[in-house]
């Protein structure tokens, strides 16, 4: 291959099919440099010239069989190219958002839903997912938080592996699998203030202890990419930072594959003011390890050519990333065969089995927040009104969240209808109650069709709000549907507030004040601030947004089909006062008034991370060790029975905390180490075992700089959430471990 046939292969384009010339006015991310039509010219010329990798952003399989064909008729070598896309939690059938995947605590299901999102895009000619963003995320006004898995290292790494396995399966080359690419490396989910891009600054402790082990577990799931970051880490944009991709990715963590920049992150390099020029950008991303080059158009990459002949950048290294490329396209089948089978897509995307995973996930991942006096599950059988009320009752694009563009809203019924279907007899009247609140600067996709919610021109806030209450007043009772509109939440959708936007509380506070109970739905993906609702408010059930089966599920979960079993993968604070917030934090000076940081509120949570209620009761035993003392190699096992002492079937997610007492470095007042979800029957008990030795106990320090297994007192706790008191000790003799 010639060096621009090299550096092509390293350049991966947008395919701005979806970009009309509307977007031209809002800029559709082409600067004032391009049109959309322009931009398409450009990649099709340099298809011609055999000096593309890889595309992004194409779904319709006739098309990409199109492109691909222009690619391989343009490269004298034969070279297929590469589709990536977006495929976050689902193609066709929409999963609930990766957040609440992770509200499941079940990395089974998490594994099954991206294996069919796998299927899905691998049917229409996908190769290659930019999924999981594996980023840990502890500040909810950050509106990336609802794509990944929280704030917790070891939930993180179990769920970002769970997604790798679920893409990827045992091989790539399988043609119902996809390339996994956990992102962003690393710690964007750190932006400061919570606003979008804005720079990171991580100590190395937190860096290894927090943010790297959901990598480094995706990564040994066996992920064939990982994508770059966009924000400057500790003053040096990700993108920019060898250090990151090679001592940290490749040689700690024996990454194989390719990297990924994120989109047009390497013409970044000189907004950041790190590179002077274009060509210097691609020297630099090239040399730190960013093999492939992601961008709308003129690709930085394209100038490597230059940069050889001139001496700027060594032809091992132009090779090295070059084989990386190529050789994941061998690893992907693609040599094979690189074409689509179209008609075989439609059967795919219209497997009924996929949308039976959705509702599964939907269900699993709801959280139970409140159910005072035990108001759910409603009984069908007594209701003979039901009033379902709120602007998002009604809507069906908001319940798939957002990051998917190929939804059918006709197969996506909204919550109002899931109830009508599941309780039959009973009539369920629904209103919005409160006009939609449209974002006052637009999101990032609102270019895509329905991406924004809409207003209707006659809508008459009084006669709304009125008919609305009147509903309320005459059921047995309001299902009250709140949260944020999809559009809100997601890449550059970062807010200063934690309100239910508009009027939403007022709604919520006026049917309350009916006297007709109240169950709250939230569909949301970020928590919101729920104080009134945490203490007037009987019921609330945390839908997240829950995907294409969202209201079945919602339906099946009210009527107690199925219990509530899913916990917070976060900590949900009371006010946007209280950012960040973790469960995870240390203990210092006067702990007695840790929960009195503040004098104006109480500085604890609202709900805790690990929070989830049920519709059962479970009783947890004795917390046993098999051993007193453990050394250095050695690994204890931690018992506890579970027993279901209620009188429904359902699931607990039983948690592990440890808290060492003493070492090489101030540890966490506690940290979670293990958990596993448990299905019990009225009355059945089940003993959970978790390991706990060096794997668990080992952290990074930062006066040693490097790992330690401190020989310390760890205390043991057990429980359905991070509130579980400490009921067990165990000696650790271990002096450092490496
Ligand atoms: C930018 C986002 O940061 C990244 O997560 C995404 O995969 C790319 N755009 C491609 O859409």
């Amino acid at each position: 291959m010639t060096p621009a046939q090299k550096a092509g292969q390293l350049s991966q384009y947008m395919w701005a099919d979806a970009l009309t010339a509307a977007d031209d006015e809002a800029d559709g991310g082409l600067g004032d440099t391009m049109t959309p039509a322009q931009q398409r010219a450009q990649v099709e010329a340099a298809l011609a010239r055999g000096e593309v990798g890889s595309l992004l952003f194409v779904t319709d399989p006739e098309e990409t069989n199109r492109l691909q064909r222009l690619a391989l008729d343009g490269n004298p070598h034969g070279v297929p190219l590469l589709f990536g896309y977006d495929v976050i939690h689902g193609l066709r059938t929409i999963f609930p958002v990766p957040i609440a995947m992770a509200a499941s605590w079940d990395p089974a299901i998490v594994e099954r839903a991206q294996a069919v999102a796998a299927r899905e895009a691998r049917a229409v000619g996908i190769h290659w997912t930019f999924a999981p963003m594996v980023d840990i995320a502890r500040d909810p006004r950050w509106g990336r938080i609802v794509e990944g898995a929280g704030e917790d290292a070891v939930l993180g790494a179990a769920i970002g592996a769970a997604q790798v396995r679920g893409f990827q399966g045992e091989r790539w080359d399988d043609p119902e699998r996809v390339i996994a690419g956990p992102k962003h490396f690393a710690g964007y989910g750190a932006a400061v203030g919570g606003r979008d891009y804005d720079e990171v600054e991580l100590s190395d402790h937190r860096l290894w202890n927090v943010y790297l082990p959901p990598f480094r577990a995706a990564i040994e799931a066996g992920a064939g990419n990982v994508m770059t970051a966009y924000m400057d880490l500790n003053g040096i944009p990700a993108t920019g930072n060898r250090w990151l991709f090679t001592e940290v990715l490749r040689e700690t963590f024996g990454f194989d594959g390719f990297v990924v920049s994120d989109f047009n992150a390497v013409r970044n390099l000189v907004t950041h003011g790190f590179a002077a020029d274009l060509r210097d950008a691609g020297v630099r991303a090239l040399s730190a390890g960013t093999d492939m080059e992601m961008a709308m158009a003129d690709p930085a990459f394209a100038t490597l050519p230059d940069s050889l002949a001139a001496g700027d950048v060594d032809l091992d290294v132009l090779d090295r990333a070059a084989r990386r490329v190529l050789l994941a396209k061998a690893r992907a089948g693609l040599l094979d065969d690189p074409f689509v089978d179209v008609e075989r897509s439609r059967e795919v995307l219209a497997d009924p089995a996929h949308r039976e995973v959705a509702r599964e996930a939907a269900e699993r991942a709801a959280v139970l927040l409140r159910n005072e006096g035990s108001l759910l599950p409603l009984d069908p059988a007594a209701l003979s009104r039901v009033a379902v009320l709120g602007p998002l009752a009604e809507s069906r694009r908001d319940l798939l969240g957002p990051w998917c563009f190929d939804y059918d809203l006709d197969e996506t019924p909204t919550l109002a209808e899931g109830l009508r279907a599941r309780l039959g007899n009973a009539v369920v009247d629904s209103a919005w109650g409160v006009r939609p609140v449209v974002r006052p600067t637009p999101s990032l996709f609102d270019a895509h069709g329905g991406n924004k919610p809409i207003v209707p021109a006659d809508f008459d806030d009084d006669a709304e709000f009125a008919r609305a209450i009147e509903l309320a007043t005459a059921a047995d009772v309001a299902v009250v549907v709140l949260g944020e509109w999809q559009n809100m939440i997601g890449e550059q959708a970062s807010r200063s507030s934690l309100e239910l936007p508009g009027r939403q509380l007022e709604l919520l506070q006026a049917v309350v004040a009916t006297g007709t109970p109240v169950v709250l739905c939230l569909v949301n993906g970020r928590p919101v601030d729920l104080r009134w609702a945490a203490e007037n408010v009987p019921a609330i059930i945390e839908l997240w947004y829950p995907g294409t089966q969202g209201a079945a599920a919602a339906a099946r979960l009210l009527v107690g089909d199925v219990s509530p079993g899913g916990k917070l993968p976060l900590t949900w604070p009371r006010s946007v006062g209280q950012v960040p917030i973790v469960y995870s934090h240390t203990i210092s000076h006067d702990p007695a008034n840790q929960a009195a940081r503040y004098w104006d509120e109480p500085s604890t949570p609202l709900f805790p991370f690990g929070h989830g209620l049920s519709y059962t009761r479970f009783a947890y035993g004795v917390v046993t060790l098999d051993r007193d003392s453990i050394g250095p190699d050695d690994t204890a096992t931690v018992s506890v029975t579970v027993t279901n002492t209620g009188d429904h079937a359902a699931d607990e997610v039983v948690q592990l905390y440890v808290h060492q007492r003493h070492g090489a470095a101030s540890r966490p007042i506690r940290e979670l180490k293990g958990f596993c979800r448990v299905t019990l029957e009225p009355g059945a008990a089940e003993t959970v075992t978790f390991p706990l030795g060096r794997d668990q106990l080992t952290y990074w320090n930062a006066a040693t700089r490097g790992w330690v297994l401190d020989a310390t007192v760890v205390d043991i706790a057990v429980g359905g959430d991070s509130t579980a008191p400490f009921t067990a000790a165990v000696t650790v003799t271990a002096e450092r471990a490496s």
